[in-house]
């Protein structure tokens, strides 16, 4: 006999603004939500508001949570990623039967969501890690979705998880990424790339400031204007927004009372963390993690003020030249920091046997997430040509961006620095593209030295194998 009580087709465990959002929006979509928070009053309060989205269940403890769906049980935990995690995990699944579905839609860092994962399958439950991008308004009116966890448990939860998800072209932006650990991993390199893009973003704006001289409002007009280009995107749009914002205090723009040191929460820092461990240069991302860092370090800031510039260069005259060659350094940079991303995103499948599919993300990024954009559907058409392509800057399209946005990439990072701005994004994407397509790379001199003090020996141009020379004696090369 079934249990009357039991007819919610998802439990959501933590309701704070995502959590309630997700948890409105699988009522809008028609499903019973059956609804938990270590407080109730926060249970209470969804419900006294927004009762009229669809059908929940009311429960306060996890006991009532278990009891209150049908199987197999799926409760989506929306909890600050971290040990409260472990713990909710913990008492779900000790309620819980083989065959149930525990899916953390927290940011969670993804080798914790391996352990996880394996943890519970052993208690032959299904631990289903997802990344949630879109913030509160995506996670209400659709966001991206990247579950991860056994195939078996998507067969379940997928539709319900892609009826939530953002549409794009009548395609949801949420599919079954890969075993265990992956789907955090994706949500992570995502949220690396985000910080890339954001840096770059404030680079341009930057140089728009103090080497155009334009105020807020000018900037963003120009925010405005390239979001109806190929550089169309969310970052883009909101960019104009927040640069448009007025305090209503001042009277000023929002931005120019704002305090110049930006925070983080560490997803940035894990995507660098383990690109370094997977030894992939995510030069751009890598970047835009210390700037945050430079620009928090506000002691330091403060002592260095009035230090030397040296001698600066005139400023551009030609702003509309100028604005175009920022256009196409912000492009061609971007493009390096998806390059990077989806390197790492191989990489890690390689590390972790994940057998990811890059053209499936970049689908399911073209809407909901905080990186979404006009050009991701480039980069699912250029994966979908040439899955194996050695890096995305060789597609055809981006190539063609690139070389044809090389000259004003110069120009803006050779003028940043005689003016003395910081484009340490700008710059090191465009040293990271000199350096993929340099014939010849210093690193022969580095080979040398390591030899010379470590006989860590080398390899040869004309010759197979090892070698190493007796550098200090007669010079003579031995075969290691
Ligand atoms: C998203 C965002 C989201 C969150 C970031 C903020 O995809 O919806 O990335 O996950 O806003 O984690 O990160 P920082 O606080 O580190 O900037």
């Amino acid at each position: 006999m079934t249990n009357p009580t039991a007819r919610a087709q998802i439990g959501v465990t933590g309701l704070a603004v995502m959590g309630s959002n997700i948890a409105r929006n699988f009522a809008r979509h028609g499903y019973t939500v059956a609804l938990h928070n270590r407080s109730v009053a926060k249970t209470d309060a969804l419900l006294a508001e927004h009762s009229g989205d669809g059908d929940f269940v009311r429960t306060e403890t996890i006991a009532e949570l278990i009891a209150a769906l049908e199987k197999p049980r799926r409760v989506l935990i929306m909890v600050k990623a971290g040990d409260a995690t472990d713990a909710v995990i913990e008492e779900l699944a000790a309620a819980m039967e083989p065959g149930d579905i525990i899916i953390d839609g927290g940011n969670a860092l993804y080798t914790d969501t391996i352990r996880r994962e394996a943890a519970l399958r052993e208690r032959g439950l299904n631990f289903v890690g997802a990344g949630i991008s879109g913030g509160e308004e995506g996670a209400l009116n659709g966001p991206s979705i990247m579950p991860g966890g056994p195939a078996e448990s998507y067969e379940s939860l997928g539709p319900l998880l892609e009826s939530i998800a953002a549409q794009v072209d009548g395609t949801p932006c949420c599919t079954h990424i890969g075993p265990d650990g992956s789907g955090h991993f994706v949500k992570m390199v995502h949220n690396g790339i985000e910080y890339a893009d954001m840096q770059l973003i404030g680079e341009a704006y930057h140089l728009f400031r103090d080497a155009l001289g334009f105020d807020a409002k000018q900037i963003a007009d120009v925010f405005t204007q390239w979001n109806t280009g190929d550089l169309e995107s969310y970052l883009v749009e909101i960019t104009a927004e927040v640069l448009n914002q007025v305090d209503a205090k001042t009277g000023k723009a929002l931005v120019d009372v704002i305090v110049d040191a930006a925070e983080q929460k560490g997803t940035g820092r894990w995507t660098v963390k383990s690109a370094l461990d997977l030894g992939i240069p995510v030069t751009g991302i890598a970047e835009a993690v210390f700037a945050r860092a430079i620009s928090g370090s506000r002691a330091q800031r403060k002592a260095a003020q009035g230090l030397a510039s040296g001698t600066l260069a005139d400023k551009p005259t030609d702003a509309e030249t100028f604005t175009e060659d920022i256009r196409r350094a912000l492009y061609a940079s971007k493009v390096i920091a998806y390059a990077q991303g989806f390197d790492q995103i191989a990489a890690g499948s390689a590390e972790y046997g994940w057998n990811l599919t890059p053209g499936d993300l970049a689908r399911i990024w073209r809407g909901g997430c905080i990186i979404r954009a006009r050009f991701l559907n480039r980069i699912t058409e250029a994966y979908d040509e040439n899955p194996e392509l050695p890096s995305l800057i060789l597609a055809p399209y981006f190539r063609d961006a690139i070389e044809t946005g090389i000259d004003s990439w110069r120009r803006v990072v050779a003028t940043a620095i005689q003016l003395g701005i910081p484009v340490p994004a700008f710059g090191s994407s465009l040293s990271y593209y000199d350096a993929l397509r340099a014939e010849r790379l210093p690193a022969a001199l580095t080979q040398g030295q390591r030899d010379f003090f470590g006989a860590h020996t080398y390899e040869r141009t004309d010759a197979d194998g090892k070698f190493h020379t007796l550098w200090s004696g007669d010079r003579s090369e031995v075969s290691a």
